[in-house]
């Protein structure tokens, strides 16, 4: 298909997707939770892992069992995104977020989506879509995003 190397041309980055691409960067300064209304989580959390006009959900899952957890977590409580229905359950009163938060600027952020999962191979891939998405999204409405692997895991599993 190609000699043994060619220079391509061009990305195409004035694209809606190709813009969202070349400004998409983790961002890791906060300046205090806002309170975001529910269109912003609504579309947030689509782009995560809501379903889509396909019948499928925005992102592949393996074997297509659909297995990821998406949880929606405030200074509030934490919820249970149903990407299916488009609804979220409350499944926790308790303010979490220490857990979550062992890096200070986290504090400073509005929300926060826990991705969990049961398949050693294939859940992290899932969420790592998921994130993916989400970061899109957000830069797409012009809010910052930062995905973390460190937080209290143990802490979280705790009744
Ligand atoms: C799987 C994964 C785990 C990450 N965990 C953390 C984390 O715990 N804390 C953090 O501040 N950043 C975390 N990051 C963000 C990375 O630091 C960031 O993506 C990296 O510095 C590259 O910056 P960029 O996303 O702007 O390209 C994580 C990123 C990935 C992909």
């Amino acid at each position: 298909m190609f000699d043994k190397e060619v220079r391509l041309p061009n990305p195409q980055t004035s694209t809606a997707l190709g813009q969202l691409l070349n400004n998409r960067v983790s961002t890791k300064e906060y300046h205090g939770p806002e309170d975001l209304d529910e269109q912003t989580i609504s579309d947030l959390l689509w782009a995560a892992f809501g379903k889509n006009k396909k019948g499928t959900r925005t992102i592949p899952t393996a074997l297509n069992q659909k297995e990821l957890g998406v949880f929606l977590v405030s200074d509030k409580g934490a919820w249970r995104y149903n990407g299916e229905e488009n609804t979220l359950s409350k499944v926790s009163d308790e303010d979490i977020l220490p857990y979550i938060s062992e890096q200070d600027y986290v504090k400073e952020a509005s929300l926060h989506f826990i991705y969990t999962g049961s398949n050693r191979e294939y859940s992290p891939l899932h969420a790592g879509s998921a994130y993916q998405n989400v970061y899109l999204a957000a830069e797409e409405k012009g809010l910052n995003s930062v995905v973390r692997a460190y937080i209290d895991k143990e802490g979280l599993k705790k009744p």
